[in-house]
């Protein structure tokens, strides 16, 4: 006999009984039923996209989605599949059908979902990664696992740090370099902007959070600094290692386009007059602690962090994820000669 075909349409207001039976089967595992009177009364309300999928005239799997007031951000809501028939693929056509929709929509860089520990690994296998987990966030038992998913990750990384960019409380700033990652300084001074890689940067203190950077007298990355008085250290990844190693072989008083030609992206954040480099796993502003004799016998300057962000798809809740995170997310520890190694397991005692 013929199986029948699972179908794909828009949501109909006769389909609400089936969407609630669907919602009922994967209550209390994916759902806690306090959710129910909200999904009920997103059904009966919302003028948003929702879609079900029909197999033999029953409805097996159904979840909508939505552009956010911003434009550029769209979150996918309500995602079900009939209990008796998980694993058969019917969410991954649900979910291919919505971002397929929201792809279609230019002016959208992000998808956002909210989702349990049930179903994360599931939309990581799309490209999701997780920015903040809250745990019992949805009930007793139920983790929350807020997720993006950019959607232009080539020559948009602009885009997604700002979706992924988080504060870092400044007294965890300093576990931004603690690992001792290769870092790239950032300067800005006179309408001069300038970026090179640094292996000499290195914690110094806790309150307020201090840090040491070694800028040679040949670089033009430190002049920009002792004008200014202030500075970025940031952490590249793996997947910046060229434009690490061509920042840091190149100087811009030799390559006017050095920035272009390294591939660095910049964005501005508001009240730090400094230029961020995105892709980065995380930036640390740096007020200048002026130390002449230091600067000038050892080449050694002194920053106090007077803010500090990260990207949360590898730093959140004050740790680093490198475990957990895309391989091209490892912060670069440089040898010599053009040698680096990216961050290794992790090992706690
Ligand atoms: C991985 C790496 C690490 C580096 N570490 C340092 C450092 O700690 N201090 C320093 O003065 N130069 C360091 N350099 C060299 C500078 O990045 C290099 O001189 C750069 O071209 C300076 O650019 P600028 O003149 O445009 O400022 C490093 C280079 C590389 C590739």
């Amino acid at each position: 006999m013929k199986q029948p075909e699972n179908t794909i349409r828009p949501y109909r207001s006769s389909d609400r009984e089936a969407c609630l039976a669907l919602f009922d089967g994967n209550t209390p595992r994916f759902f806690d039923p306090s959710e129910r009177a909200m999904f009920s009364a997103c059904l009966a309300g919302s003028t948003d996209p929702y879609l079900v999928i029909e197999c033999g005239g029953r409805i097996v799997a159904c979840g909508g989605y939505a552009v956010e007031a911003d434009g550029v951000t769209a979150s996918l809501c309500w995602g079900m599949v009939a209990h008796d028939l998980h694993g058969q693929g019917l969410g991954r056509m649900l979910t291919q059908a919505r971002l397929a929709a929201i792809r279609a929509m230019p002016q959208v860089a992000i998808v956002r979902i909210d989702t349990s520990q049930h179903t994360q690994r599931f939309y990581a296998s799309f490209g999701f990664a997780a920015v903040k987990v809250t745990p019992d966030g949805y009930g007793p038992g139920i983790d929350c696992w807020e997720m993006v998913l950019p959607l232009h990750a080539q020559g948009d990384a602009m885009q997604a740090a700002h979706a992924c960019m988080a504060a870092v409380p400044l007294d965890k700033a300093c576990r931004l370099i603690n690992h001792g990652p290769a870092v790239l300084v950032s300067s800005r001074h006179g309408g001069v902007d300038d970026v090179m890689a640094a292996s000499w940067a290195c914690a110094l203190d806790f309150s307020p959070p201090k840090l040491t950077v070694v800028l040679d007298k040949a670089t033009r990355t430190r002049p920009l600094v002792e004008a200014s008085g202030v500075f970025l250290i940031q952490v590249p990844t793996a997947a910046q290692l060229q434009l690490t190693h061509v920042v840091g072989t190149n100087s811009l008083a030799d390559m006017p386009d050095k920035l272009a030609r390294a591939g660095v992206e910049l964005f501005g954040v508001d009240g730090h007059d400094l230029p961020f480099v995105a892709g980065c796993a995380a930036w640390l502003a740096c007020r200048l602690v002026p130390e002449p004799h230091n600067q000038d016998r050892y080449d050694l300057f002194i920053g106090e962090v007077v803010g500090a962000w990260a990207d949360t798809r590898v730093f959140r809740d004050g740790h680093w994820h490198f475990q957990d995170a895309d391989p091209a997310w490892r912060s670069l520890h440089y040898i010599a000669g053009g040698q680096f190694y990216a961050i290794g397991e992790s090992l706690t005692v």
